[in-house]
């Protein structure tokens, strides 16, 4: 036995079985087998060229479960725009900055399931990873599933460029550990407009809007990220997104706020949005923590409550409530303009749902609406004198 040849690719069909098989616990083996390696056979057989360009990312263990009900000629041009590429540097070759609408996309009725098998210590690290993502917060949990499928790890070394701005969108990244600078490229200088300091994600707008890259994401340390190739990006996120947009396109146009954007800003807020729940008591914000994030509320209501101060101006433990806010209003804007802390603590009064923004997207998306925020905030000075009597800076 000591000649026994094992044929390439063996290892990584068993595993890919042998993982599907701890993931959903079929009952019977045999059916479950025949009906995975047939999954497999009928994708290799229908998507040649998603195979090819795939495997050749060098990216192994990798399984396809192909559904579509496109007539074969169509499906074939449509690979051919659309490679599916899970290496980190295969760049696409074309790009188009068209105004985009998911309602539009194309790709609606082509399943290509891609399956990156992984060890359960590395689905624990990819779950944990991705559990405040908020572009992932609205779908639903099969939807999730495959997402979390599709994803595959990347290692990065310090001053190594994740994506470049003005190439062609490949993955969507999320943040496992590092620390990374967002650089972007302005009357040809150079400008380091933010960090991701160990959480978050990236790459999401070449993906959705068909645009080259708009900023340059470098390592600043050692790190590791998990990388959603375009494809699956754009069977799970994108069509997500057009549900998305039927769902809250009302509800965003009767928000105060943001009725001076034009509509197709609003629904660039609904593609990143995401959409969280509470429970009556549970806590949003904590005073004084940093801020990553802003809120409108969807239904329900939330409390605001601030520490008091002492006669001495001292701050004792005991919060006061300042204000309420229900469906249409907004909070925790107030230390994003500011770059302070936060300056309050939020409870959700009975079952409470809001919409959740992150950072960079409120930075990029909510330039328009910062007066209309700045003078609201003078109000709050105007609330903390009424109520304390004197009046903490909030803006500086
Ligand atoms: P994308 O354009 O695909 O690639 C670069 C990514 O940087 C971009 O998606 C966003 O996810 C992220 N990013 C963070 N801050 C900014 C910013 N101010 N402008 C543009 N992109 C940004
Ligand atoms: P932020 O400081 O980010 O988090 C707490 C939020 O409570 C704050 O933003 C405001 O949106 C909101 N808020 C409402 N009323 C007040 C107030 N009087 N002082 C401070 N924050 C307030």
């Amino acid at each position: 036995m000591s000649n026994v040849e094992i044929p390439a690719g063996l290892k990584e069909l068993l595993q890919g079985y042998t993982v599907e098989v701890l993931r959903r616990k079929p009952k019977d083996l045999v059916e479950f087998a025949v009906q995975h390696f047939t999954q497999i056979l009928e994708s290799q057989n229908k998507d040649q060229k998603v195979r090819k360009s795939s495997f050749k990312s060098s990216r192994k263990g990798v399984t396809f479960e192909t559904k579509s009900n496109k007539p074969k000629k169509e499906e074939e041009e449509e690979e051919e725009e659309e490679p599916c590429t899970t290496g980190k540097y295969n760049r696409r070759v074309s790009v188009c900055a068209e105004a985009y609408n998911p309602d539009d996309d194309d790709d609606d009725d082509t399943e290509v399931r891609v399956v990156h098998p992984k060890t359960d210590e590395q689905r624990r690290r990819l779950q944990d990873a991705c559990k405040d993502i908020l572009l992932f917060k609205t779908l639903e949990q099969e939807q999730f599933s495959e997402v979390l499928d599709g994803m595959f790890e990347v290692f990065v070394k310090p001053q190594e460029h994740i994506i470049d701005q003005g190439d062609d969108g490949d993955n969507f990244y999320v943040i496992e550990n590092g620390v990374y600078d967002i650089v972007v490229q302005k009357d040809g200088e150079s400008i380091c407009v933010g960090k991701y300091d160990n959480k978050g994600s990236f790459g999401e707008l070449a993906l959705m809007y068909n645009t080259p890259r708009a900023a340059t994401i470098i390592a600043t340390q050692d790190g590791a990220l998990w990388g959603l190739d375009r494809a699956t990006f754009h069977r799970l996120i994108v069509r997500n997104n057009a549900k998305k947009r039927r769902m809250y396109e009302a509800f965003i146009e009767c928000v105060p706020l943001l009725k001076s954007l034009e509509l197709s800003e609003r629904m660039k807020i609904v593609d990143v949005l995401g959409a969280r729940a509470f429970k009556d008591g549970e806590r949003l914000i904590t005073q004084g923590d940093e801020a990553d994030c802003f809120f409108i509320v969807e239904s329900g209501e939330v409390k605001i409550m601030i520490k008091s101060k002492t006669k001495a101006g001292q701050q004792d433990n005991t919060e006061v409530e300042v204000a309420r806010c229900s469906r249409g209003q907004y909070f925790g804007e107030l230390a994003l303009v500011t770059n302070k802390p936060r300056a309050a603590s939020v409870y959700a009064v009975g079952e409470t749902k809001c919409l959740v923004i992150d950072i960079r997207a409120f930075e990029r998306l909510l330039g328009p609406c910062m007066d209309i925020m700045k003078r609201n905030i003078s109000q709050y000075e105007d609330q903390l004198v009424a109520l304390f009597g004197s009046s903490v800076d909030l803006k500086h």
